[in-house]
């Protein structure tokens, strides 16, 4: 059951679309008014809608002697407050406990969404900020309001989003709350993105990789319960929630920092795009063009996944084969002198497969000699795939 608390402030009325979009949905939805929204809004519309009976008053609700709030706090999955006034954030910042609303909410232990809408100084005021803070540290997840033209006639940050907005978050958030918890506890150390060789002060070498891959490896594994370390080389990418981000820059200091984690991890997965040369010098001053021509020297960065399979004790190791030729027939060779576990083959020159997309190709192959080959799918999807197959391992 979705519990929406509605408070009172003028957007209250945008809360009945809310009410029909989810019940249309087929989810029950239980309207819990505050007395100053019931003068905004009567109960009777949302009553109408949910074809449920508004609960607003704390003490004319009694159901067969039932303790209607406890009833309710513990048959709600997700509780969504919105409009959600200055007040209640206060009050719920507090521990208060005055109404139905405050009183159930203190009483629930399920996911609570607030979706603050107010005028924008009183929404800026540091006060109210500084709430909000301490509620999010304490687990509520708060929508963000838009800008824009406000009720009172001033123009800022206040308004509450659209019912479509609103409903969309809270679809994902119930999707996010079934995730299954199947990977809860065990270490994952992922690596991502590519590595860069300095040649001089402002110049490198490197590659093409986004580390989208190794993002959408890192962020399912924290849904499903991991507890991960991601080894990140530069990219353009938002720090996945709840995951443990060590930014590195050449192949020599993702070495050393997957060292520093491997012996006490459950599983690595190194999706990076590692450089295989580096210059053999950097070069403390920029290079003058002045000569026609330039020969750098190159020299072999380590292995990191062939060290680590070198070192591997219980751990289960996965590897990525970007392969332009021979798919098959090279990852199984890498899977072998790599001593991997898995690997994930995919034709960098195929469309919708490799760098700089947001699909994937992908074949994956485990050391019994199992070939499993996938069709083009989101990066989330094969991430997914690949974590089912680092728990059959196990
Ligand atoms: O041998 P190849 O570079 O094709 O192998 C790719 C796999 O090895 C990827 O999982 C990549 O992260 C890893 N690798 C590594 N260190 C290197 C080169 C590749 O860990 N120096």
């Amino acid at each position: 059951m979705i519990t929406i608390g509605v408070t009172g402030g003028i957007a209250a009325y945008k809360i009945i679309d809310v009410a029909s979009l989810l019940t249309k949905k087929g989810y029950e939805v239980q309207a819990v008014m505050t007395k100053n929204a019931t003068e905004f809004v009567a109960p009777l519309t949302f009553s109408t809608i949910t074809s449920k009976p508004v609960i607003v008053d704390m003490f004319k609700q009694e159901k067969d002697g039932a303790v209607l709030h406890i009833e309710i706090a513990k048959k709600t999955e997700l509780l969504l407050i919105a409009p959600a006034t200055a007040n209640i954030i206060a009050k719920l910042k507090n521990g208060l406990a005055d109404d139905f609303l405050t009183t159930m909410t203190l009483a629930t232990k399920c996911k609570v969404v607030i979706a603050p809408a107010m005028n924008s100084n009183m929404y800026t005021n540091q006060i109210v900020q500084e709430n909000i803070e301490y509620l999010k540290s304490k687990g509520f997840l708060f929508i963000e309001p838009d800008s824009g033209l406000l009720a009172c006639g001033d123009i800022g940050i206040g308004k509450l989003p659209t019912a479509d907005k609103i409903v969309s978050y809270v679809l994902k958030t119930i999707e996010e709350m079934n995730i299954k918890q199947d990977l809860l506890g065990k270490k994952y150390l992922i690596t991502a993105g590519r590595t860069v060789e300095a040649i001089d002060p402002m110049r490198y070498l490197s590659n093409y990789s986004t580390g989208k891959m190794g993002y959408a490896l890192a962020t399912m594994a924290q849904k499903r319960g991991a507890i991960v370390t991601l080894i990140s080389g530069p990219t353009n990418l938002k720090p996945p929630a709840g995951v443990t981000v060590v930014n590195v820059r050449s192949a020599m200091e993702m070495y050393e920092e997957v060292h520093k984690y491997f012996k006490d991890t459950d599983v690595v997965i190194k999706a990076a795009a590692v450089a295989d040369f580096r210059p053999k010098e950097v070069q403390q001053d920029k290079i003058k063009k002045g000569a026609d021509t330039l020969t750098l020297e190159l020299i072999k960065n380590p292995d990191i996944l062939k060290s680590l399979g070198d070192a591997k004790e219980n751990q289960i190791l996965v590897g990525f084969a970007a392969e332009s030729e021979n798919l098959i027939e090279n990852a199984i060779n890498k899977l072998n002198s790599k001593n991997l576990d898995i690997i994930v083959a995919n034709n960098i020159k195929q469309d919708g497969a490799g760098f700089n997309t947001d699909t994937n190709i992908a074949t994956i192959i485990d050391k019994s000699g199992k070939i499993n080959n996938l069709s083009k799918m989101s990066k989330e999807e094969l991430a997914n795939i690949i974590l089912d197959k680092t728990r059959m391992e196990r």
